[in-house]
């Protein structure tokens, strides 16, 4: 028996990527998956492919009522929820560049309030072994520049974790992915040194994030609960100094350096 037969699990941003790739881990384990991607196309060529495991919910989860048809229309169909995968995330923009009041409210919608907002509405019907796993990103633990929007929603969302791992337990445990750089948006833009400063020495990939999100969910889990995960290769863990592995300091040319 799959270590997921018949549980549910709903991921944001799914279609593609990341979430595509929890999707299909969780489907290859025997779940069914309800799915929420604001790219309609990708969705439903994805739910075509196994419509009777994938029910797609088309829209941007920055607009609560799209929030409220993917909780509805999963209850409907299942009834209840084991796992919530909030991964959709959006937005470098900073300080230094056309970051707008809205633009910054609105990223931190996709990034923090529709993870919470997703966590309230099954909060009621979350069934036993249950968790949430919330995808943030190693820019809430460090930064670049003009990150300001992206890295304040990935620190909520960070700390949003530890509270909701306190306010359902016992009963769902609530994780947290930092990701580093992951292969997507980019590919082929990265050349070898991008690859081998990572400690690893190689770029990651969806499923190096979606065996993570799995292994979270599971009952191998079961002691872990209000923890962050950083899955960077090890950038994060690396200090490095001026004249160091070749490394030169330059200094930063942006108007406020
Ligand atoms: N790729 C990386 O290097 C990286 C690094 C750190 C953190 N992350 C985080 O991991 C998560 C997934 O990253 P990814 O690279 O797979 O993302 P992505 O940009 O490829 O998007 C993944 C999916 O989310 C969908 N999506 C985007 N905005 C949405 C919205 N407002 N509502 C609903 N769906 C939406 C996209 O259409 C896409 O199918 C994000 O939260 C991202 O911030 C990614």
């Amino acid at each position: 028996m799959n270590r997921y037969t018949d549980k549910v699990a709903v991921i944001t941003g799914g279609a593609r990527r990341i979430g595509r790739a929890c999707a299909d881990w969780f489907l290859r384990e025997g779940a069914y998956v309800a799915v929420n991607d604001i790219n309609e196309e990708a969705g439903h060529a994805f739910a075509d492919l196994c419509p009777d495991r994938v029910l797609f919910v088309p829209g941007d989860v920055g607009d609560r009522a799209v929030l409220d048809r993917l909780a509805d229309e999963t209850l409907a169909r299942w009834g209840g929820v084991d796992f919530l995968i909030n991964n959709a995330g959006i937005g470098h923009f900073g300080i230094l560049s056309d970051c707008t009041y809205d633009d910054f409210l609105y990223i931190q919608r996709v990034c923090s309030a529709a993870p919470f907002y997703l966590a309230l509405r099954f909060r009621d019907f979350f069934r036993p072994d249950a968790a949430i796993v919330n995808i943030s990103s190693i820019r809430a633990h460090a930064s670049q520049p003009n990150t300001e929007a992206y890295s304040a929603a990935k620190g909520a969302i960070l700390s949003l974790t530890r509270a909701l791992a306190m306010s359902l337990a016992p009963k769902v445990r609530v994780n947290c992915i930092s990701p580093g750089w992951i292969k997507g948006w980019n590919t082929g833009l990265y050349s070898e040194p991008d690859e081998r400063q990572q400690p690893v020495g190689f770029i990651g990939n969806a499923d190096d994030i979606a065996a993570a999100v799995c292994f979270l969910c599971s009952r191998d889990a079961r002691f872990i609960t209000g923890q962050n995960l950083n899955i960077d290769g090890g950038m994060s863990a690396r200090l490095i100094y001026h004249g160091e592995f070749g490394w030169t300091f330059t200094p930063p040319t942006h108007p406020n350096a």
